[in-house]
């Protein structure tokens, strides 16, 4: 049984075993991780995937949960297009809305992941593009934000769940605001969804802490972060600038007060008034650090009351029609 490899960290992925469907074939081989560098198998690419003797393992290793194997960052690429398109094929009607929002949870996460593990390039990026047309069937069949953040209760509060939600959030908005043409609809999705790529460099002894916690120091590097993302998305090829746009005015708002450049509404592109919302709504209802999340309502209120509504006014309008619909008036 002990027949570890010796294998180098840097070139493994840790990922969670939620992301195998037990019994399901394995598009990859799959390890559990001993100690530094010392792996063993667990599973054979095209076997089925069963990770009950997990177990095993519990007295030779610290973490007990038994819950994270690796991949070798090679198979990466190839493991989260596989998951991608076999999630995609889940059919919200015959299946349910449930299983795709957890699935979605899933993609989102080996998404990030990938962006950390392989950097943001031409293939990463149509990962991303793939994922956001489930982000976009779920934008559409959600009735309203109320709903939609029920149903990611569970997220964990990670830049995976952030940029999931801000995608959803805004692909809503954008429908109610009459802007469904699915080249808008991605382009919205995917800006929101990449949104904070310009924080996957930044220590994590600075992500840890919320903003308000942080020093002047400390906050004038966190605002550089849209300026990052914006640079990094503008080396991959075939990039719409509306995304760039995007992710550079993501903190921006229609008066001005945002960050990095203090653009006011007429210099704020249409899309990004979308995303800045949906992001400021994402930040306050999703856990984070260690501030504790705030409630929807309480959400909303603080948006109106404490920062005085910033945001452009039609988006503001489009999302408080779509934050408690009711069914029956979808
Ligand atoms: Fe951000």
């Amino acid at each position: 049984m002990d027949t570890h490899l010796d294998m180098t960290d840097s070139l493994m992925v840790p990922l969670s075993i939620d992301h195998f469907i037990d019994g399901s074939l394995l598009p990859a081989d799959v390890f559990f991780k001993l100690q530094p560098n010392k792996y063993i198998p667990v599973g054979k690419r095209g076997q089925a995937s069963h990770f009950r003797d997990l177990h095993l393992f519990k007295d030779k290793i610290k973490d007990k949960k038994l819950q994270i194997v690796h991949l070798q960052k090679s198979e990466l690429k190839d493991f989260v297009n596989k998951c991608l398109l076999s999630f995609q094929k889940i059919d919200v009607g015959v299946d349910g809305l449930d299983l795709k929002f957890k699935f979605l949870a899933q993609s989102s996460d080996l998404v990030i992941k990938q962006f950390e593990f392989l950097g943001v390039n031409s293939e990463t990026v149509e990962s991303a593009r793939l994922l956001t047309k489930s982000i976009q069937e779920v934008a559409r069949q959600s009735h309203s934000v109320i709903e939609l953040l029920h149903r990611f209760k569970d997220l964990p509060g990670n830049r995976a769940s952030q940029a999931l939600c801000v995608s959803t959030v805004s692909a809503m908005i954008a429908i109610e605001l009459g802007w469904a043409s699915d080249s808008l609809l991605e382009k919205v999705s995917i800006g929101g969804l990449l949104h904070d790529i310009g924080l996957q460099n930044f220590p994590d002894s600075l992500l840890r802490k919320s903003y308000l916690d942080l020093t002047s120091q400390e906050r004038a590097l966190y605002e550089t972060h849209p300026y990052v993302g914006a640079q990094i998305l503008r080396t991959v090829p075939g990039i719409p600038p509306e995304v760039i746009s995007i992710v550079h005015e993501h903190h921006e708002n229609s008066v001005g007060e945002g960050y990095p450049r203090r653009l006011d509404d007429g210099k704020i592109n249409p899309l990004s008034k979308i995303v800045g919302l949906a992001t400021q709504f994402t930040e306050l209802v999703l856990p984070s650090g260690n501030e504790e999340p705030l409630k929807p309502e309480q959400a909303v209120n603080y948006i109106q009351n404490v920062l005085g509504q910033p945001f452009n006014s039609e988006c503001y309008k489009a999302f408080t029609i779509i934050f408690g619909k009711k069914k029956q008036s979808g």
